[in-house]
């Protein structure tokens, strides 16, 4: 049997061994890692949770590795549960079509394609399209849905055989990179698969809206590397590749969306350069960085705990909105749980009725919100959609209910 949990001693990136540990968030269970109400008598499995900064290649990284099949065999993430990630795959796909898809051969792959919503907006443009997705029943639903998917992990060994089949146009992968653990076979992966023209697209969330937002919820077991261009510069220069463009998008509490493609082949937008240099003055090639980023993390822990304590003494009712894997973080790292929280409420289908890993609460459906009000208060978990929820709940807050955002330090709204 494979071992489920191993500590590496080496940069993902570069292989060197000068790594800080620069916060560490306790022993924490996988963030998706729901519970059925039948394994509440079960003991869970927890694993240190702690990111480290690399001071060669600077990239920010988890060392505590949990074997990806335990992972994403399974998964409960639907990308199609998100109304404002659909509005982003609806504007993400026609932007695409229309620069790098319109005078090529329009056949697009998507590496971790989850449920297929990103590669259905890519099929309103008659572009023929390949999912990727290692999570068997999400892939089946997917593939139910009308979307080709195959059901696995990609690899440089699989990009090789794709490419012989069948060279795409454009390789997407969303939110994904960072989940990657061997990055250097993922890189010469994408190298194989879009060959001397095509392009490979990729979004991450950026590490400087998490440094800047006190994202450190966004911490969490399946996100093994925390990006600015940095490092990423550098591993994809090795592979004979450049990034070419680079946008940022507001999802996901601020990401990016970099181009790539063999050097050389495309113009290279001076915004690259200008992040860079940004990046640098930001501090990010320092450890000194994640240090005060660790410090004001514990701050923001201490002052939300000191909040909710108060609303607790008045007599408050407290429910959690969103359960998102971050949720679980913060919830497990600030150690909030059911004697703070009556339950959380969730409108993925697959998540309502289970329990949250770690802190037990139950996931209820979000139609009990309409029974709430009147001194109420929601603690914003799903906090990257804050505008779009507020907006939404406008009959809560008007019947009296309250929200708190948590991050970057305890807001009321
Ligand atoms: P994400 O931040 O990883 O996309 O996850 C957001 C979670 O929050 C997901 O489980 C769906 C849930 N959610 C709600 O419950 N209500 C909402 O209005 C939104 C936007 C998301
Ligand atoms: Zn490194």
């Amino acid at each position: 049997m494979t071992q489920i949990y191993k500590l590496e001693k080496s940069c993902r990136i570069c292989s060197g061994r000068n790594l800080e540990m620069v916060l560490d968030l306790g022993m924490q269970p996988p963030a998706n890692a729901f519970l059925k109400e039948t394994d509440l008598n079960l003991d869970e499995k927890k694993f240190p949770l702690r990111v480290f900064f690399c001071k060669d290649c600077c990239l920010v990284q988890l060392l505590d590795i949990i074997d990806k099949d335990y992972l994403f065999s399974h998964y409960l993430y639907l990308s199609s549960a998100n109304k404002p990630l659909s509005e982003h795959f609806t504007r993400y796909a026609s932007y695409v079509h229309d620069n790098f898809l319109v005078n090529n051969d329009k056949f697009l792959i998507e590496i971790g394609s989850n449920d297929g919503s990103l590669l259905k907006e890519f099929m309103k443009f008659g572009v023929e399209v390949l999912g990727i997705e290692p999570a068997s029943n999400i892939a089946k639903m997917a593939n139910d849905a009308g979307v080709r998917t195959q059901n696995s992990f990609f690899t440089s060994e699989i990009a090789q055989v794709l490419a012989k089949t069948k060279r795409p146009s454009v390789v997407i992968a969303n939110n994904v990179v960072g989940h990657i653990e061997n990055l250097r076979d993922f890189m010469d992966g994408i190298h194989h698969l879009i060959g001397n023209t095509g392009v490979f697209i990729f979004e991450v969330p950026y590490l400087v809206n998490m440094l800047g937002k006190l994202e450190y919820d966004t911490v969490y077991h399946e996100h093994l590397s925390y990006f600015s261009l940095l490092p990423l510069e550098r591993i994809v220069q090795e592979f004979g590749l450049e990034i070419f463009d680079v946008q940022m998008q507001k999802v996901h509490g601020g990401t990016i969306r970099v181009f790539v493609s063999k050097k050389g082949t495309h113009k290279k937008n001076a915004t690259v350069n200008a992040m860079l240099d940004e990046e640098k003055r930001r501090g990010l090639q320092k450890v000194e960085t994640y240090r005060k980023f660790a410090q004001d993390v514990k701050l923001s822990k201490e002052t939300l705990l000191k909040e909710l304590k108060r609303l607790k003494q008045e007599n408050k009712r407290i429910f959690g909105y969103g359960a998102p894997a971050k949720g679980n973080v913060l919830l497990n790292y600030c150690g909030i749980s059911t004697e703070t929280l009556d339950f959380v409420t969730d409108t993925t289908p697959l998540k309502q009725g289970l329990y949250t890993p770690g802190t037990r609460i139950p996931v209820k459906s979000p139609d009990l919100i309409r029974q709430l009000g009147n001194g109420d208060v929601a603690l914003l978990l799903a906090w990257n959609y804050e505008e779009d929820i507020i907006k939404k709940e406008a009959d809560f807050r008007n019947r009296g209910g309250l929200f708190i955002i948590p991050v970057p330090t305890t807001k009321f709204v």
